[in-house]
């Protein structure tokens, strides 16, 4: 991990600021661009600002691995192709590059670990004094909390389900996401449960993570004139954000509330480096806790949601998961820690769609040193890509001609040595990979199996999926009907492997 601590970006200055391809790929016209590039606007024609990415999903499709999108003066190399997204995964060549979505959450998050550049101290401390908060001893004692709020969302989907109401999806596993982080991370209740409409922090989150997606849409003066009312409400938006978290935070260091329990938040607080003894400051700690209560929950939330839509689409498969719950759990209404890591198809249904649909669908690597991608394509130190994962994750070369079908069998262990390595990205990659990745998999393998075992799940016929983009991803409207069922009674747990 020290090795993330010595990166430097560019020429080793700190990575600031935008930097178009132009400066940083010499040989950039051997990349190619869409046909109707217009003078001093770029590749604007058939440009959604609201779906950039599944915009460049099919860009991408047309152009091949690599190609180049250019808005105003701002020019982006993507990448998709199997082979040069692993080349851009080798950490001798390669590190995360903080700059467009990510860089637009500076103002929020600032140092916190996700928007830390590679150089700065805060991301060695805080990485260190948090990963233990990771570790199976801290996610084991994470796991009853985790079934408290699986508990309120079954008793709303119980009560929904049961007046023949469709239930809201998204909505609700977002409520059950952030409940999740909040408590398991920092002792805090926002009571989503107890509320008709999202809680505000989830809203102030939403504007929060649009406004970072739609600045990469407009050069920066132009952004600044069309957007002041964006921005003003942007200003709003992170001091809610940061009010909430300065009362979460006041309300432990007050010792109010739930109290110590060394969690992530006692870890911020009263931990000191093991080797240095330096701590976070309070300023730092400010930025981690909205790092984590906004990275904690709104891509799991979105992978529970796409989990969903397919085990609704796939009878077959929600028949397997079923059946697989009942023999792994038996009766046993709540899983124990380690029951939960044996359901190894409903972990392989979340695979499946965090292929199809990783929430967090893109992150960027930049050139430790010149390099030459895929053996013809010059980069200069500091020059910049953005891995397309989602394009990545249907890759025929990688995953087949049937790349586009949804089928869980894919992560059958044989399946998956049978292919090449860097092809399932949906945590990133590296040193600055996903530190919550445990985490966002206990919880919705538990979830999934908490609900695959309570609900027949049951499409609406008419919806079609289209999906919503703000940094992340989630399927919009997505409603589907339940049906309470009786698990199989005659099946044991089935014994330890
Ligand atoms: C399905 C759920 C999740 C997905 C798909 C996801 C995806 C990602 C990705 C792709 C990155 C790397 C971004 C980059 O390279 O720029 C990342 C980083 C990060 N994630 Fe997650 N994440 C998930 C859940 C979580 C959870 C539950 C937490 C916290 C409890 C979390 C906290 C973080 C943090 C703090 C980082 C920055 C790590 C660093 O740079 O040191 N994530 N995540």
């Amino acid at each position: 991990m020290a090795q993330a601590q010595a990166q430097q970006t560019g020429n080793g200055a700190p990575g600031k600021g935008f930097r178009s391809a132009r400066l940083g790929w010499p040989e950039l016209d051997r990349i190619p661009h869409p046909p109707r590039r217009v003078p001093l606007l770029g590749d604007v024609l058939d440009a959604d600002p609201r779906s950039p990415v599944q915009d460049s999903m099919r860009i991408g499709r047309q152009l091949g691995p690599i190609f180049r999108r250019k808005a105003f003066d701002r020019e982006i190399v993507f990448v998709w192709g199997a082979d040069l997204a692993a080349e851009l995964a080798d950490e001798s060549r390669f590190a995360k590059h903080v700059g467009l979505g990510v860089a637009n959450l500076r103002p929020l998050a600032g140092d916190g670990l996700f928007t830390a550049y590679n150089h700065e101290p805060n991301w060695q401390l805080a990485h260190d004094i948090l990963a233990p908060g990771f570790s199976r001893a801290a996610m084991e004692g994470y796991h009853p909390l985790m079934l408290d709020v699986a508990r309120q969302l079954t008793a709303h989907w119980d009560e929904r389900s049961g007046a023949g109401h469709e239930v809201d999806v998204p909505g609700d596993m977002t409520k059950l996401t952030l409940e999740t982080i909040a408590r398991t991370g920092f002792g805090h209740d926002f009571g989503s449960f107890e509320r008709s409409r999202p809680h505000p922090f989830v809203t102030a989150m939403v504007g929060a993570l649009s406004y970072a997606q739609q600045r990469n849409a407009a050069p920066p003066l132009l952004a600044a004139l069309q957007q002041r009312g964006a921005a003003k409400r942007n200003a709003a938006d992170r001091a809610y954000l940061n009010d909430t978290v300065d009362e979460v935070v006041e309300a432990r260091r007050s010792g109010d509330g739930t109290g110590a329990r060394g969690d992530l938040l006692d870890r911020m607080l009263e931990t000191a480096h093991p080797e240095t003894g330096e701590r976070l400051s309070p300023e730092n700690i400010r930025r981690q806790v909205v790092t984590f209560l906004v990275a904690g929950h709104e891509t799991t939330s979105g992978a529970l949601s796409f989990a969903l839509h397919y085990l609704s689409r796939n009878p077959d498969v929600l028949a397997r998961a079923q059946a697989e719950v009942e023999q792994v759990w038996g009766e046993t209404e709540e899983p124990a820690y380690e029951q939960v890591a044996r359901l190894r198809y409903v972990r392989r249904v979340l695979d499946e769609s965090l292929r199809l649909w990783p929430t967090a669908p893109a992150f960027s690597r930049e050139a430790l040193h010149d390099t030459t991608l895929g053996g013809v394509h010059p980069m200069r130190t500091g020059a910049w890509a953005l891995v397309l994962i989602m394009l990545l994750h249907r890759d025929p070369a990688a995953w087949g001609q049937d790349a586009e079908r949804f089928d869980p069998d894919r992560f059958e262990p044989k399946a998956v040595r049978a292919r090449p390595p860097h092809v399932f990205k949906p945590f990133g990659t590296g040193a600055r990979a996903c530190i919550g990745r445990q985490f966002a998999l206990h919880e919705a393998t538990l979830v999934l199996g908490l609900l695959v075992r309570r609900y027949d799940i049951t499409a609406d016929p008419d919806y079609e999926l289209s999906v919503t983009e703000r940094l992340t991803l989630m399927p919009r409207n997505l409603r589907l009907r339940l049906t309470r069922r009786t698990p199989a009674r005659t099946a044991q747990p089935a014994a330890r492997d």
